[in-house]
């Protein structure tokens, strides 16, 4: 079971369950939903990794492991051959430039709308609605709908579909997979009672509730071992209506259970800075270190010098940026040398449609004197 080393440097190396990382700073996981309507990774996602491949590590951007797990415009999947296939270049690329990289697992569940789905109901736990903001659609912006409840037999083929997900994801040349259980997907859909309203095996006791998270993690640590698979968790995030009062007992459950499966890395949304449910004192990377012994990430808000203290003071082993990375291609650089950053960009820039560089790829990297 990988441990942690404690008490480092932001820049120095890292092994993360054997694969050395050049430094603790990682891309984290950021939809941009340039993949068409095909779903297809392209040769302007793997510039866009490969200029960012300086990070210790890169997380992809969440991608699909089925068709029903769709939620958003043109953001890739992994389900076919033809897209599996089409991550080759991403994973080339990243590793041209001495990078490693990790591809994030996905499914929406409620997170969806029928018009995915050929006017079929986006499915979840429980038949329990996102209040909120709506979902882009093909057809423009549409509020949520009620989720169908997965029939408890069809969960063994979610499960297969993470799995055969994995496999893809290891002919592409993936170093490992995170999988996706924070920001009120299906896996935190089913983890926290808030959307778990079950009396199934999959329901009602955080045993049951931690179940289909369980058995992917067993599925997907079959195709890649347990030192190549990390689990991303948010427990104090309200991201798509989430927040349960027993969130504390319900991710203490699952890191504790987690443990057993000498992960490439626990990631941890510890941060506020992504929306915080305000159910109660929001849990702590110390918290999770407490239970949780092998490699730690943390996330949210975090700038330099948090990220540096976080690191040096043993609370997290890597820190994944997402904002700043966006407009800051070299981040790893300008932080190593104290150059200084360029502004975030504007957040309607985030998630154009459109295959062009704008926005996307054309963020330069420090040029000492040049700006
Ligand atoms: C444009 C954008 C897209 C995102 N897409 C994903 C995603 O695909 N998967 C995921 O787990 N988190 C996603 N997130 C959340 C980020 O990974 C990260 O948790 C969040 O931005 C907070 O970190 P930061 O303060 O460093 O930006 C996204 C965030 C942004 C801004």
């Amino acid at each position: 079971m990988p441990q942690s080393d404690h008490s480092s440097s932001l820049f120095s190396a890292f092994d993360l369950g054997g694969l050395k990382v050049n430094n603790r700073l990682a891309l984290a996981p950021m939809t941009r939903s340039k993949a068409g309507p095909e779903r297809l990774a392209n040769p302007l996602i793997a510039e866009y990794y490969a200029q960012r491949a300086s990070a210790g590590l890169v997380i992809t951007e969440a991608t699909t492991v089925s068709a029903q797990g769709n939620g958003y415009l043109n953001t890739p999947g992994i389900y076919t051959d033809e897209m599996g296939d089409a991550w080759r270049q991403v994973t080339e690329a990243v590793h041209a430039k001495g990078g490693r990289i990790f591809l994030q697992l996905w499914h929406t569940g409620r997170a969806s709308h029928s018009e995915f789905h050929d006017g079929a109901q986006p499915v979840s736990a429980s038949a329990i609605r996102i209040e909120g903001d709506g979902v882009h659609t093909p057809s423009g912006k549409q509020d949520y709908e009620v989720p169908r409840a997965l029939e408890t037999g069809e969960l063994k083929g979610v499960v297969a579909d993470y799995v055969s997900a994995a496999e893809r994801a290891k002919a592409a040349g993936f170093d490992g997979v995170e999988i996706h259980a924070a920001n009120g997907y299906l896996l935190d859909q089913f983890l926290q009672s808030k959307t778990n309203q079950r009396t199934d095996e999959y329901g009602s006791s955080v045993e049951n509730r931690f179940r289909l998270l369980r058995e992917v993690v067993e599925g997907v640590v079959a195709v890649f071992g347990g030192n190549r698979v990390a689990v991303r968790l948010a427990p104090n995030g309200m991201f798509n209506d989430m927040g349960s009062p027993d969130f504390r007992e319900t991710f203490t459950y699952a890191a504790k259970e987690l443990e057993a499966y000498g992960l490439a890395y626990l990631h941890v949304m510890d941060g506020l800075a992504f929306g915080f449910h305000e159910q109660g004192e929001p849990m702590t990377l110390e918290d999770f270190r407490a239970i949780f012994t092998g490699p730690l990430m943390a996330n949210c808000g975090y700038d330099r010098q948090m990220s540096i203290d976080a690191v040096q003071r043993g609370a997290a082993d890597m820190v994944a940026i997402g904002r700043p990375y966006i407009s800051n291609p070299d981040l790893a650089e300008r932080w190593e040398n104290s150059w200084p950053e360029a502004p975030l960009s504007e957040p309607t820039s985030w998630y154009t449609l459109e295959q062009v560089a704008a926005g996307f790829t054309d963020y330069p990297v420090y040029e000492a004197g040049g700006k």
